[in-house]
């Protein structure tokens, strides 16, 4: 993709800002290999997320949803950050407050080098114990093969992830509220912004007063909402806002 155009608008707000937020969904780590929930070739099209993605479905079978997120892992822990993460992971150097929160469980960002991290969705490299709740190492899970037992207890180990009808992490979720409502800009990357409560945050950032920027391929829900639309893939985009603020800075 060849440059894009980037606003007198944009340049102002990439100049002035002291507070840069990233809120990423799966479309920021497409370029790097890692299949996204919707549209054509995306996972909910065959896989069933209640199947596969909620608490008593791995109750009741968790060797099926084991070998789902065995198949995930193996899958990401091939890719590498694409220059869409490295960019983000660079502005922790333009901006002093520079924050990611993101829907992703694949860890890209903190191996892009990205330090201050929201996973609002938990990490598909942790994982710990539903009996005791004792997180377990990544070494013990290496050898484990299918549905593995806690050592402590025997209680079965799960992913840490948000599976449909749990709870985001609250923390994580009011440190995202509280940088979301201080964001000067906001890029919203990569992300469908349907699922709730996650997809509010850019209508926060944006009623605190953020210039919320949307990054996509093609236009969203939220489309309408933001300031300005940038139309294409994160990995050729960000780079280039990285280029444009560093050069305003
Ligand atoms: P989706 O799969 O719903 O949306 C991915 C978005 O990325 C779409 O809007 C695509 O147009 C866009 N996209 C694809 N490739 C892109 C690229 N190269 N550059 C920029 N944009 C691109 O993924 P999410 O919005 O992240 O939840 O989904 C939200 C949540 O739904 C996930 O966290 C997961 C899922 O069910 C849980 O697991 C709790």
């Amino acid at each position: 993709m060849g440059g894009i155009e980037i606003s007198d608008g944009l340049k102002r707000k990439l100049r002035s800002a002291e507070w840069v937020t990233a809120f990423t969904g799966a479309g920021i780590s497409a370029e790097s290999g890692v299949p996204t929930f919707r549209g054509e070739d995306g996972l909910w099209k065959k896989f069933k997320p209640e199947e596969l993605a909620n608490f008593g479905a791995f109750m009741r079978n968790p060797e099926l949803v084991w070998e789902w997120y065995a198949y995930r892992r193996e899958l990401i822990g091939k890719t590498q950050p694409n220059a869409g993460h490295l960019a983000l992971a660079q502005m922790e150097h333009r901006y002093p407050h520079m924050a990611v929160i993101t829907q992703n469980v694949d860890n890209l960002h903190r191996r892009a080098g990205s330090t201050v991290v929201h996973e609002l969705h938990g990490n598909i490299e942790r994982n710990y114990c539903t009996g005791c709740g004792k997180y377990v190492s990544e070494d013990f899970m290496a050898r484990q093969t299918s549905a593995p037992k806690c050592p402590n207890c025997r209680g079965l180990i799960r992913p840490d992830v948000v599976w449909f009808g749990e709870m985001l992490p609250v923390d994580e979720w009011n440190k995202s509220v509280s940088t979301a409502e201080r964001a000067d800009v906001l890029f919203v990357i990569g992300t469908s912004a349907i699922v709730y409560p996650a997809a509010s945050l850019p209508v926060i950032a944006k009623r605190a007063g953020a210039y919320v920027v949307e990054i996509n391929i093609e236009r969203t829900e939220f489309s309408s909402e933001a300031d300005e639309v940038l139309l294409g893939p994160s990995a050729s985009i960000l780079p280039q806002i990285l280029e444009c603020a560093n050069k305003e800075g």
